[in-house]
């Protein structure tokens, strides 16, 4: 098995390589002194690999990282691949899974049919709603980061892990008893894009450190909303975990309200403490 890393999660899929004791083929992204000077993506397989089964590891967020897997995928089965598996630690489009409005194209769907052009699977990490999964064309697996949020957990003094509203409720239900930490909630009402409001709960938290888990953390408001609340009712330390940090808008101001953040590598940041390549490595194992 050979593993291919596109430029946005380069040092995950050497990393998912050493897990599995595969190849790491490396990927010229630079073109050739003389070449077009326009600002496209390129890529250039720097090794053979006919006749191999390939881990193409790629985060498509944001759009040029999409693009470029396309490229890597179609040079890897132009290389002769036996079978090309899609590892998208982060599945950007993901929440846009079903049309809002009439006339919109869902685009979760588009990609993975593009996708599916060239690879046999797709294993991806907390997508916004696997049921998405029955539209694509080709075997979709998600495989869980909880498992890493929780190894950061273990070395930490938290006493309670809080899911922001119901849909974390899942990650953060896995991530309490790997961690074996008690979990509580808050229910979220989303205003807009940007504007979140935490429906009154009281909480047990007075003067405890607690983890806020979430699937994704775009402009922090969910996060910053529900650590506001529980530093009101008391709480000593917020931390706020997540498996993606895309960090956009008012993310930086946003998450000031936290006493630390941690993110995954799925997408690459100065937040990204703990790394998901043994969680990759054993699914593809
Ligand atoms: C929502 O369903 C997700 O789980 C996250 O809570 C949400 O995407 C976070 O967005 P933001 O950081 O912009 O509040």
């Amino acid at each position: 098995m050979k593993v291919v890393g596109g430029s946005a999660s380069i040092s995950l899929a050497r990393a998912i390589a050493r897990e599995l004791g595969a190849g790491y083929v490396d990927v010229s992204f630079e073109r050739h002194p003389g070449g077009f000077p326009d600002g496209e993506r390129y890529v250039r397989l720097l090794a053979p690999l006919a006749g191999e089964p390939v881990v193409l590891v790629q985060t498509t967020w944001p759009d040029p990282n999409v693009l470029e897997y396309f490229l890597l995928a179609d040079a890897i089965r132009d290389s002769g691949a036996r079978r090309l598996t899609a590892v998208l630690p982060y599945f950007g489009y993901g929440r846009q899974d079903r049309q809002f409005l009439d006339g919109e194209a869902v685009s979760a769907k588009v990609l993975a049919k593009h996708i599916a052009l060239d690879a046999d699977e797709i294993l991806t990490m907390a997508i916004h709603n696997p049921d998405i999964f029955r539209t694509f064309p080709v075997r979709a697996k998600e495989v869980s980061g909880m498992p890493a949020l929780a190894r950061y957990l273990k070395g930490t003094d938290v006493d309670l892990i809080l899911a922001p509203d119901d849909g974390a409720l899942r990650h953060v239900k896995e991530v309490a008893a790997l961690a074996d930490l008690p979990f509580d909630h808050f229910d979220k009402e989303r205003l807009d894009s940007y504007t979140v409001k935490v429906k009154p709960k009281a909480l047990d938290v007075r003067g405890k450190s607690v983890a806020i888990v979430d699937d994704v953390i775009s402009t922090g408001g969910t996060i910053a909303t529900a650590s506001r609340e529980l530093k009101a009712q008391g709480a000593r330390r917020v931390t706020a975990l997540c498996v993606h940090g895309l960090f956009v808008g008012k993310a930086a101001e946003n998450l000031r309200a936290c006493d630390e953040v941690v993110a995954t590598d799925t997408v690459l940041s100065a937040h990204s403490k703990v790394t998901v390549a043994p969680e990759f490595a054993a699914a593809l194992r």
